[in-house]
């Protein structure tokens, strides 16, 4: 093998290497505090690990080690010696926090998303997803399979969503239209941040069976029974006319270029002369910037989501020029492509029929 002529490493660097294979264990140390309910046991006052270690029914010397690998992490403090108090940070794991990103944190730690990145080398030689050889299915049927774990990629979606949700509606304008569709729209909280924003409007979210399990109770949090329906669907199969607006959000990722396609014109067919399709996603710039700090940086989160697509699903994220690509595929013209400000990495492609 040739020798590699690269720069000298510094100390730096090897740390970086050190601190980005960590990141999995980093990762899973989240899990367990999720799974133990640890910042829900330590609430608002410093607490013991020997309390929590008692109310989560553990053995305390493990749990002193696991609040002192969170307090590295930046999740706790411990203001005085053996006793653990919750971040800002923190606070985030709790399920009933405002903004909480629990189930985020179990769903992308869950064998069923961990597992197939054990072959990832082997997604990189076929371009197709170890996830279905590893599970013996799709990863959509695989959560049709299982209502708890569906309901749990559902309220983590729904976190995932929360900022767009609140960003969405005030950088868009949605005046022009009466009825919008989200295709692929889960629970419905998009919707229901666009809803609530615009008074005019009514909305259909359109998924699954299983998608869609969990919007009644989010409309009905957002007093909006009257003003949305649910279509359950395929929409490898059909779109539901009747929308001047369709909204499609972390949907194409999800799926490779020809199936992405297929979805795009289902929308394409559904969408009236002058109506408009409204897509959110990640838009990768064309070239990828060398991040220098140390730990994983802004940019390297959609780099890893591609790759997440890519061994889980089929799928990809995509430049500007991809969309484009398929949009014409699909027979529409992408009109506008906007990063959609204080919901960091996502853009709105704006496309209409062609
Ligand atoms: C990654 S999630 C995105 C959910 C939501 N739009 C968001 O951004 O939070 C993809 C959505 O597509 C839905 N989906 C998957 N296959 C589908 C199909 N064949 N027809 C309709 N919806 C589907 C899933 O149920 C899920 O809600």
């Amino acid at each position: 093998m040739a020798k590699s002529d690269a720069p000298a490493a510094s100390t730096a660097d090897r740390d970086q290497i050190v601190r980005l294979v960590f990141g999995t264990m980093a990762a899973q140390t989240l899990r367990a505090a999720v799974r133990l309910r640890v910042v829900e046991r330590i609430g608002n006052t410093p607490r013991t690990a020997a309390d929590v270690a008692a109310e989560a029914g553990t053995e305390q010397q493990p749990m002193t080690r696991l609040l002192r690998a969170l307090t590295s992490l930046g999740l706790l403090n411990e203001p005085t010696p053996g006793a653990y108090s919750v971040t800002g940070a923190g606070a985030l794991l709790h399920r009933q926090h405002v903004g909480s990103v629990a189930s985020f944190v179990r769903v992308f730690t869950e064998p069923a998303v961990v597992r197939a990145w054990e072959h990832l080398d082997g997604s990189i030689r076929t371009g197709r997803p170890a996830f279905d050889t590893v599970f013996g299915t799709d990863f959509f049927s695989h959560l049709g399979q299982s209502p708890e774990l569906s309901a749990e990629f559902n309220a983590a979606m729904s976190q995932a969503v929360s900022e767009t949700a609140a960003a969405l509606p005030h950088a868009y304008d949605f005046s022009r239209f009466t009825t919008v569709t989200d295709v692929g729209g889960g629970d419905a909280t998009l919707l229901a941040g666009v809803l609530t924003a615009h008074p005019h409007l009514t909305g259909v979210v359109f998924d699954t069976a299983e998608g869609l399990a969990q919007a009644p109770s989010t409309l009905e949090r957002h007093g909006l029974k009257e003003r949305c329906s649910l279509i359950a669907g395929d929409f490898f199969t059909s779109v539901p006319e009747g929308s001047g607006l369709y909204l499609m959000k972390s949907v194409l990722h999800d799926w490779t270029d020809d199936q992405a396609v297929t979805i795009l014109g289902h929308c394409r067919d559904a969408l009236p002369p002058d109506g408009l399709l409204l897509v959110v996603e990640p838009v990768l710039p064309e070239v990828a910037d060398t991040h220098t700090g140390t730990g994983i940086a802004d940019d390297a989160v959609t780099y890893l989501s591609d790759l997440n697509m890519l061994v889980n699903l089929g799928g990809r994220e995509r430049t500007r020029q991809d969309f484009q690509d398929l949009c014409r595929r699909a027979g529409l013209v992408l009109t506008s492509s906007t990063p959609l400000a204080d919901a960091e990495p996502f853009s709105l492609l704006e496309a209409r029929p062609g």
